[in-house]
């Protein structure tokens, strides 16, 4: 029989059913394909670890990785504690926080999927598309304030989250009720329809002057804008951002979204779901790799979708406002929130929670959070905020902080601190090289070679990913590290660090352990010849990446498929 569509399989799934349900109760370790493309809709991939697999191929090691959704990445106490609770129970140990400010868990057992979903869903927590065709988890900057128009911009994740959720309620049918499934495929899914979406859609909120959710690299980015009293007065509206690209494939590539216009308050919510139907009806269904609303908007261009999404809200979009220029804040540190409480955001290498040696963030976090009740916040850049602490409460933390070997922000370079990297190997099944694993490992070999020419503590902003899908929003950093063949990246330069450039193809297939020593000439250029306040992406783009590709060793030089 010929393989499925992915858009037949999604027509055919009854609302997201597929054959879910039965092969839940079959004593495989893993799901049919079919299962596993709806499977992502509820928030779940299947996965093989890698190294297991490398190691002995004897044995089956398929498990599921569950993302929750957590709009805005919010968390009352105890859904983090829920969190916690499913990672030792059923997952590996570790909670991974993710660069859309959800989490993960990873290495769940078939045979316990639907007890963990249940409870995940028990404190309140849903996974219903964290992953799949559809809107995925909404960000918006987390860091907790007291401004009321603020706060308005924020509640506009869960606002969004709510009104573009889809209607199907298979997810509570298969996971939740364990009741004999009723066939309700008549479900009316007014927004997406029988098929869904053609690809995955991401939103993100902002502020303007703080881009800490990188909101051009989003299907849809909106930035708040307030007026002098603070009111907010709307935001300007930005389209077709998106990181994912093939090598070898010129036809896919990352974009930063077009600047459409300003929407007043009142405009976000109908004006967004137009958007989705735009993506729902205009995106290719036949080339998944083709299927982003980005290539809609680079293809038709930015004129023909203003007319298209007036013709569906029935007006046009008021020009856009100006905005001051970005800058990325990390929200690390104690931070006063304006109520007479304080955040503390926590550095997370990796995004990854976990208990190593002495450093033990996973058990000082639960500590923590249990101790005080402190709402938790996830960023973008896979950190932690400790919220609401009320400031008697500080040096109790702090010492909890200290017994816990949990690093202050002050003692983390600034390097560390702005880096991000994704999870690829051992689970994810595009890796072609590591990332999060050695990533902290290439952190330590730029802070040894900044004190060795100089540069000390530097704030250059480095990712990097395990195939050119783009997880950790490589494409907007100074420096991105893609993986590209075993051991070996394509390394990429040019992103500023307001996050609002992308990084252009600098040199190609460089083994791991050469990546740092092969980027030292050029840091040493930036040493000697940028202007007083320079940031290293602005210093590159200034020089040229052909200059700059002069010093170092013409072995990497050649950009194949990259070569403009
Ligand atoms: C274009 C194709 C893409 C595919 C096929 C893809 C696939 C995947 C897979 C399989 C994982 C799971 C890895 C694991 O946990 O073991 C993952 C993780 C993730 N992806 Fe993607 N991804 C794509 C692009 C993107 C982009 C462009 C973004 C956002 C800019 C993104 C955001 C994430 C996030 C937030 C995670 C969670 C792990 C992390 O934070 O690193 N993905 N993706
Ligand atoms: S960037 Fe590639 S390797 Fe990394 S998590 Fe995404 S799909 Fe996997």
């Amino acid at each position: 029989m010929a393989k499925k569509s992915p858009e037949q399989i999604k027509a055919e799934s009854r609302g997201l059913r597929g054959s879910i349900a039965q092969e839940l109760t079959n004593s495989d370790r893993f799901f049919t394909d079919e299962a596993d493309k709806l499977l992502k809709f509820h928030g779940i991939y299947q996965q093989e670890d890698r190294d297991a697999r490398k190691a002995d191929r004897t044995q089956d090691h398929h498990s599921m990785m569950i993302r929750t959704k957590l709009p805005g990445g919010r968390l009352t106490p105890a859904q983090y504690i829920a969190h916690d609770e499913v990672a030792s129970k059923y997952a590996n140990g570790t909670l991974r926080i993710t660069t859309r400010e959800c989490f993960q868990f990873h290495g769940v057992l078939k045979g316990e999927l639907r007890q963990t979903m249940r409870e995940i869903n028990e404190a309140l927590v849903t996974s219903l598309g964290a992953c799949g065709d559809i809107v995925r988890n909404v960000m918006a900057c987390p860091a907790p304030t007291a401004d009321p128009h603020r706060q308005a911009v924020q509640d506009y994740a869960l606002r969004l989250s709510d009104a573009l959720f889809p209607k199907t309620n298979a997810y509570h049918q298969i996971w939740l009720d364990g009741q004999p499934l009723i066939d309700d495929s008549e479900i009316d899914e007014p927004l997406y329809g029988r098929t869904y979406l053609p690809r995955k859609f991401k939103i993100g909120i902002a502020y303007a002057g703080d881009n800490c959710v990188d909101v051009y690299t989003h299907d849809i980015g909106l930035v708040a804008l307030f007026a002098e009293d603070g009111a907010l007065e709307g935001f300007n509206l930005l389209v077709g951002g998106g990181m994912g690209m093939t090598h070898n494939n010129d036809a896919t590539y990352a974009r930063l979204g077009d600047e459409i216009g300003f929407i007043t308050p009142d405009q976000v919510l109908p004006v967004v779901a137009a958007i989705v139907t735009i993506h729902r009806d205009f995106g290719d269904r036949e080339n998944r790799k083709h299927a982003r609303l980005k290539y809609v908007l680079a293809e038709r261009g930015a004129d023909w979708f203003r007319e298209e999404l007036a013709a569906r809200v029935g007006y046009a979009v008021a020009p856009l406002r100006p905005m001051p220029p970005f800058r990325v804040d990390d929200h690390l540190g104690w931070h006063e929130q304006g109520d007479g409480r304080w955040f503390l955001g926590l550095h997370v290498e990796s995004g990854r929670i976990i208990d190593r040696g002495t450093y033990r963030l996973r058990s000082g976090i639960r500590a923590i959070v249990e101790r005080f009740q402190l709402p938790v916040r996830l960023t973008a850049q896979q950190n932690i905020l400790l919220t609401d602490i009320v400031a008697d409460d500080r040096a109790a933390l702090e010492a909890l902080l200290d017994e816990y070997g949990i690093r202050r922000v002050e003692n983390i370079s600034a390097m560390r601190r702005a880096g991000l990297a994704c999870v690829a190997l051992p689970t994810c099944g595009l890796a072609i090289t590591e990332a999060e694993r050695v990533f902290p490992q290439v952190i330590s070999e730029f802070e040894d070679a900044l004190e060795e020419i100089g540069l000390g503590d530097a704030d250059i902003a480095a990712r990097m990913t395990g195939c050119p899908n783009g997880c950790a929003r490589p494409y907007v950093a100074e420096i991105a590290f893609v993986g590209r063949s075993l051991d070996k990246y394509t390394v990429f330069l040019g992103g500023n660090p307001a996050g609002t450039r992308l990084a252009k193809p600098f040199i190609d297939l460089v083994p791991l352990a050469q990546l740092v020593p092969t980027l030292r000439p050029v840091l040493q250029s930036y040493r000697d010849d940028r202007d007083p306040g320079e940031s290293f992406g602005d210093f590159v783009m200034r020089v040229g990446l052909d200059t700059l590709r002069e010093q170092v060793p013409a072995e990497w030089r050649t950009l194949g498929a990259y070569g403009d």
